[in-house]
């Protein structure tokens, strides 16, 4: 396979690594103790075109390949995850999802706006009773004609509050399962429609994630995406791609931790030498070099099995199953590697080591990518 970056991808990772140093890094502790939505940042995002980097350019979107979206999640991830996730959430999952199947008259309303930063977009499936197990949902969504009346709870929604726009799964027809399943585009503020309090998480604190409410939310009938009861396939289509943004997350996560490690461990002496000298913490870092660079194999195979319109799922649910345990593993070892110093704020890599667990638990937990991928493998 032929992964060599031509000059335009070259110059987006650069891009993005640029904004990551200059605007992301430098209140990404502070954000992160107060819990803070990175809000100038992401507007900032907006402006330089990556909040809707894959979307079509009609739209107002970048029409960059997959390749150039993963360059560019692996930058912002290396420095900022909370401010990643919103990036991912709204490219992969909810500009995609309406690029690829909302119709020209959702798209000139909603897609215009998300692509350009001017809103910004979540997407709703997880509810308290079905997360992994996403064809239990319980919201309705009930057919009146003109108009459907929306009732339950979504959770841990990222993008929460902050969020123009919700892309929300309901189950509109119970007797036929995940078949009577569909999928509509919320606006905030649509009466009847609350937002629970903020969550109080151990990393991507600068995120705000927020369980959602619905009380009769009347959404009119062209907001449907698609034909109806493609809902569930509408968000199984769609976690696919944003698996693989996820893995790209990951793998930032991972690769930013492992070069502050490789860089103090330049720096500071234990018994009369740069600890870089001692073997313990020298293979430390070939084992994290060697594992960063598996994992963005598998991101990349799984980035161009998409740009070259081959079958994404088993590529992507790899990458993002073996680069989560990666960012687990070497964002770990990053902190060993700094001693006590890796144990405190100001040094990064604790933050990053708290940040990696989400990747294992969001868009599919690692149980679930392994279902995926064993589904695929055992399958005549
Ligand atoms: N593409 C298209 N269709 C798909 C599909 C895919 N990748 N995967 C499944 N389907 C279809 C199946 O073909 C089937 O339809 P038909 O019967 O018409 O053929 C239907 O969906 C049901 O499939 P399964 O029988 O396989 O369903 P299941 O109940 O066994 O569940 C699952 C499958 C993979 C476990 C799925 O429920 C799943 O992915 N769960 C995890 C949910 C998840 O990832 N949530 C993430 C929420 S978003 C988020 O987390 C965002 C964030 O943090 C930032
Ligand atoms: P459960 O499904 O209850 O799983 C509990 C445990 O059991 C897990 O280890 C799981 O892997 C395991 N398990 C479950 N079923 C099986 C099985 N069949 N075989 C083996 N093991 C199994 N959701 C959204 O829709 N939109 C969002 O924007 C969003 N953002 C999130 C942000 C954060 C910070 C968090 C924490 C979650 C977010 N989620 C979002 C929800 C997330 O996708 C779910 O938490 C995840 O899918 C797991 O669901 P659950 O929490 O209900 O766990």
């Amino acid at each position: 396979m032929d992964f060599k970056l031509t000059e335009e991808h070259e110059m987006i990772r650069q891009a993005a690594k640029d904004f990551a140093k200059n605007e992301l890094l430098p209140g990404v502790v502070e954000r992160d103790n107060k819990q803070e939505f990175p809000t100038e940042q992401i507007k900032k995002l907006g402006e330089l075109g990556f909040m809707g980097m894959m979307a079509n350019p009609e739209y107002g979107g970048g029409g960059m390949d997959t390749v150039s979206y993963v360059l560019a999640m692996e930058e912002l991830s290396k420095i900022d995850a909370s401010a990643s996730v919103v990036v991912s959430v709204n490219n992969s999952l909810v500009c995609w999802g309406l690029d690829t199947y909302g119709n020209h008259e959702q798209k000139e309303k909603y897609l215009t706006k998300l692509t350009s930063g001017e809103a910004i977009g979540a997407f709703c499936l997880s509810e308290p009773e079905a997360g992994s197990d996403a064809t239990s949902q319980k919201t309705t969504a009930i057919d009146h004609g003109d108009h459907y009346i929306l009732n339950g709870t979504k959770n841990w929604i990222t993008n929460g509050n902050s969020a123009d726009y919700h892309l929300v799964i309901a189950q509109t027809d119970r007797e036929k399962k995940h078949r009577g399943i569909n999928a509509f585009i919320v606006e905030k503020g649509w009466e009847g429609f609350e937002i629970g309090p903020k969550e109080d998480k151990m990393g991507i604190r600068g995120s705000d994630t927020h369980s959602l409410i619905f009380n009769d939310v009347k959404v009119p009938k062209e907001n449907r995406i698609g034909e109806d009861g493609f809902g569930f396939k509408f968000a199984m289509k769609t976690l696919s791609g944003g698996r693989i943004g996820i893995a790209a997350q990951a793998l930032g996560i991972a690769a930013g931790a492992y070069e502050l490690a490789l860089e103090y461990s330049k720096t500071r002496k234990a018994f009369g030498t740069e600890i870089k000298n001692h073997q313990a913490i020298a293979f430390k870092l070939a084992d994290m070099h060697t594992q960063i660079e598996a994992a963005r194999l598998l991101v990349m195979k799984a980035a161009v099995d998409k740009d070259n319109g081959d079958n994404y799922d088993l590529s992507g649910a790899m990458a993002k199953l073996y680069a989560s345990q990666v960012a687990m593993d070497v964002t770990t070892e990053a902190v060993q590697v700094h001693g006590g110093n890796g144990y405190v704020k100001e040094y990064h890599v604790e933050r990053l080591m708290r940040d990696a667990k989400i990747t294992q638990i969001y868009e599919g937990t690692s149980e679930i990518q392994k279902i995926v991928i064993s589904r695929t493998i055992l399958q005549d």
